[in-house]
């Protein structure tokens, strides 16, 4: 373990170096974390990969943006540099971005700790030609994070807060309402993470105004490698009629807004 910083009450950045799963990871990847040697907590904890660590233009290492919800994420902040971890990774599916032409217009939105796979993938999207527009909600301003770092990659992200301490007061769906309707008929794709509840508003925003959306699951896990069919969510096929059951872990984490059965 390279680096622990504590940058929001209850909120922690962690860099590892591992140039392995850091050439290796996508935009909207993740990893297993075992936290302790101990057999508590027993299971590993999924993190999406925040971003990657370069030197010399190599990938060396990957940061993990997390927020402390339990045991395992208090004892992981309990880490400090020169202690190791078991990370296995990088694992599952994540944003495609094979499909998108050119003239499309991503629009990137993120509530809460979901902002955590999305500064990786607006770094994707800037290298491969794309100027995406942010969108990052939270409950106040204290815990919208890492402005700084999409600021700093020449992206200005809208934002909105619950309790109206920073941008519009509300919710990153009604930013993204105003945003729709403003740029109707636009020809964009929408890609979100966040709590399910804000991915089922996304989902049906962006098939009102004829966007594609994928987006990031986070379902609680327990193998994180397709074993134990603990992270199942129902899909639609591609004819939208047949149901089938699918992994999140190894099928996802990243899904087609309009496939998820919510
Ligand atoms: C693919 C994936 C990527 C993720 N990426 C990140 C990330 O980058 N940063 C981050 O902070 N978190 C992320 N999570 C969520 C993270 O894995 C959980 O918060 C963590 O496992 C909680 O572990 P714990 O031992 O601290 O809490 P536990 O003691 O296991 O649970 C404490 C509380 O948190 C709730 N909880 C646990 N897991 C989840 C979950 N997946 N979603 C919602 N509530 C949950 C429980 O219901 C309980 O109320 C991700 C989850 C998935 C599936
Ligand atoms: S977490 Fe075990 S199958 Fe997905």
């Amino acid at each position: 373990m390279q680096k622990q910083e504590s940058i929001a009450p209850g909120y922690w950045l962690l860099s590892l170096h591992s140039p392995q799963i850091a050439s290796a990871a996508a935009p909207g990847q993740f990893v297993m974390l075992k936290i302790d040697k101990s057999f508590d907590p027993l299971l590993p904890r999924p993190m999406s990969i925040h971003s990657v660590i370069k030197e010399d233009n190599n990938r060396i290492g990957f940061t993990i943006l997390y927020k402390v919800m339990g045991k395992g994420t208090r004892l992981l902040s309990e880490k400090r540099s020169g202690e190791s971890l078991v990370v296995i990774g990088p694992l599952g599916k994540g944003f495609n971005l094979n499909h998108i032409s050119s003239g499309c217009e991503p629009i990137v939105v993120g509530g809460g700790i979901g902002i955590a796979p999305l500064l990786f993938l607006a770094h994707k999207l800037l290298e491969r030609g794309w100027t995406p527009s942010v969108l990052l909600g939270a409950n106040s301003q204290q815990e919208l994070l890492r402005l700084d770092e999409f600021e700093s990659s020449g992206l200005i992200p809208k934002v909105s807060t619950e309790d109206g301490s920073k941008g519009v007061k509300g919710m990153v769906t009604d930013l993204l309402g105003s945003y729709l309707e403003d740029r109707k008929g636009v020809h964009g794709e929408v890609f979100a993470c966040g709590p399910s509840p804000m991915l089922e508003k996304v989902a049906s925003q962006a098939k009102e105004y004829g966007l594609n959306s994928q987006l990031s699951l986070e379902q609680r896990m327990a193998c994180g490698l397709g074993a134990c069919l603990g992270c199942v969510v129902r899909i639609r096929d591609k004819e939208g009629s047949q149901l089938s059951f699918q992994r999140v872990c190894t099928e996802g984490p990243v899904f087609n807004g309009e496939d998820i059965i919510w």
